[in-house]
């Protein structure tokens, strides 16, 4: 049996995969400007230089897009550590560098668009929004982290280029799917362009990282399978545990930016067709048993989907009974 390639050894064998994938990526990448998508002229003082401190009445955003828009922000200010995890699994010379470089200075491109977007039309809490990115960037993030709250520290304890790649092709695809369903919820035009040219990039990294850990799992599928089933499996968003994690994570899953039916048909099942991962018959035991658990698993998240959208469906239907309710108290004392 193939012995497991070291850390070395992998980057040296990938490189030229990684090389072409930057060269792909600049090739599509396209140009654009925070400042073009920011309605300026809707911007004015806050109190401390004589103008008016926020309040809610001054948002254009309802209740989920502002929890949405929030989380996705918060998301994108934690860049450091995710620049620290991706360049300690990469390398800092050649392709991987490159990349590695290039990426953060894209990624640091959304958050500076959402902020100046939000602060400048009011759209959010100013005071809020700075206070939660305090924490949370204060807490940074780390795969070490996510696997000991969910109570298995032994799943990562191995961090390495496998173990990026995998994760944030999941997670890079999630990102798309959110901004672009939060754009869709703003139901305000300046605010969905800018997610759809967000979502754009987040498509193009990732292709970058599915193309890597493709090649990877061409390359080593006995040593990969195990880690593509592990990540999937414990997968969460990279955001879990910020201010307000379950509540807008709840709001947003209830209104179809991000739910577990997503998860599975947009996010999982399009990479895991890409990768052939059920087709394919160069693994070993250790690939097979990984990939039979792997199909377990994804057939339990499907009977969680339709559990979890009878239950919002029900949910759903209450609050516009209430709100129906309430309309009529209303129009009966008017
Ligand atoms: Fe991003
Ligand atoms: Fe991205």
């Amino acid at each position: 049996m193939a012995r497991n390639l070291t850390q070395l050894e992998l980057l040296i064998e990938l490189e030229a995969v990684a090389e072409q994938n930057v060269n792909r990526h600049l090739s599509m990448a396209k140009e654009w400007h925070p400042h073009d998508y920011v309605p300026w002229d809707e911007g004015r003082n806050f109190a401390a230089l004589d103008g008016t401190d926020w309040e809610l009445g001054q948002s254009k955003l309802n209740e989920v897009a502002r929890a949405a828009m929030i989380t996705n922000l918060l998301t994108e200010d934690n860049l450091p550590s995710y620049h620290r995890t991706i360049a300690e699994g990469f390398s800092r010379d050649s392709a991987w560098g490159t990349w590695v470089n290039r990426w953060t200075a894209e990624e640091n491109r959304h958050g500076i668009a959402i902020r100046d977007y939000l602060v400048v039309t009011r759209s959010v809490d100013p005071v809020e929004l700075e206070n939660a990115r305090m924490v949370h960037m204060t807490n940074g993030y780390s795969p070490y982290t996510l696997v000991r709250r969910q109570g298995r520290p032994d799943l990562l304890m191995n961090t390495g280029l496998l173990q990026s790649v995998t994760y944030v092709t999941f997670q890079e695809l999630a990102t798309r799917v959110s901004h672009r369903n939060t754009g869709r919820v703003c139901d305000e035009a300046n605010a969905d362009r800018l997610l759809q040219r967000i979502a754009a990039d987040e498509n193009l990294h990732m292709i970058f990282y599915r193309n890597v850990c493709g090649a990877a799992l061409d390359l080593v599928p006995e040593q990969a399978m195990p880690v593509v089933k592990d990540i999937i499996m414990q997968f969460q968003m990279p955001g879990a545990g910020m201010p307000n994690w379950r509540r807008n994570g709840v709001l947003m899953a209830k209104h179809g930016i991000y739910d577990l039916r997503q998860h599975l048909e947009e996010v999982l099942w399009p990479v895991l067709r890409k990768w052939q991962v059920f087709e394919r018959n160069d693994f070993g035991p250790a690939g097979e048993a990984a990939r039979e658990e792997l199909g377990e698993f994804l057939e339990n998240l499907k009977r969680d989907c339709e559990r979890f959208e009878e239950q919002r469906d029900r949910s759903l239907a209450r609050e516009a009974a209430r709100r129906e309710k309430a309309a009529d108290l209303v129009s009966t004392r008017v």
